[in-house]
């Protein structure tokens, strides 16, 4: 899972990921995380979601970071505003008065450029990471953020059936990564009704990670 491989995804528009509305998981375990009305978000490999508008229209501020600048400029063309871009060496940033968005590689972000931030909402991200990767994206995030809290959705099915992404993040590693910096509560878990492309059940799980 090259960068290459997202980039052709996009390119192709080939994003089934993507949702044409907020996600409901956000709106309904949104509130779980405590957060005052003007709270700064990261959303990590943030793509072009809807959520973001949303969490806009919150009044809250976003920061993104997302591979595709094709991607980030769809996103902010969509959302109707034009940023102002500035390179800042292998990431380019686009920013309007609440949003900015880091187009380039995740592990390229340094907490200097990120800024504070109150809260993660991964959506899609984590889960979108081969295995190895998993595991360096949840350090890299613990230590941009100094473990802010998290609301994270992933999914549980059978690897065993089917190839991410999106890849099956069970419980035990989930914890695995994040149980040392955070205590760990599942918010919900319920059944994709279409199931993974026909494939597998899948079940989509909701947590929200505190800092210990
Ligand atoms: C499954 S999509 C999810 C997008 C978004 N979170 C959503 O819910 O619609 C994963 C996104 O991560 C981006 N991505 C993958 N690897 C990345 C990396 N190392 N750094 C930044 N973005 C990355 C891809 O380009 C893709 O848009």
């Amino acid at each position: 899972m090259d960068e290459q491989f997202w980039h052709r995804k996009w390119r192709n528009n080939e994003i089934a990921f993507h949702r044409a509305d907020a996600n409901p998981l956000l709106l309904r375990h949104f509130p779980a995380l405590g957060l005052g009305s003007d709270a700064r978000l990261l959303l990590p490999l943030c793509g072009k979601t809807r959520d973001i508008g949303w969490l806009l229209a919150q009044g809250h501020e976003v920061v993104g970071v997302e591979l595709s600048e094709l991607a980030v400029e769809q996103l902010f063309s969509e959302l109707g505003v034009t940023p102002v871009i500035t390179d800042e060496g292998t990431l380019r940033r686009f920013e309007t008065d609440r949003l900015t968005v880091f187009a380039g590689n995740v592990f390229d972000l340094d907490r200097h450029r990120l800024g504070e931030v109150d809260a993660v909402y991964d959506r899609a991200a984590l889960v979108a990471l081969p295995e190895p990767l998993r595991e360096r994206y949840a350090g890299h995030l613990v230590h941009l953020t100094h473990a802010a809290p998290q609301l994270i959705v992933t999914f549980e099915y059978d690897q065993a059936l089917v190839m991410g992404p999106p890849f099956a993040v069970p419980e035990a590693e989930l914890r695995r990564h994040y149980g040392a910096a955070y205590r760990v509560a599942c918010l919900g878990r319920h059944e994709v009704k279409e199931g993974l492309r026909g494939v597998t059940p899948v079940a989509e799980a909701v947590w929200r990670l505190e800092r210990r």
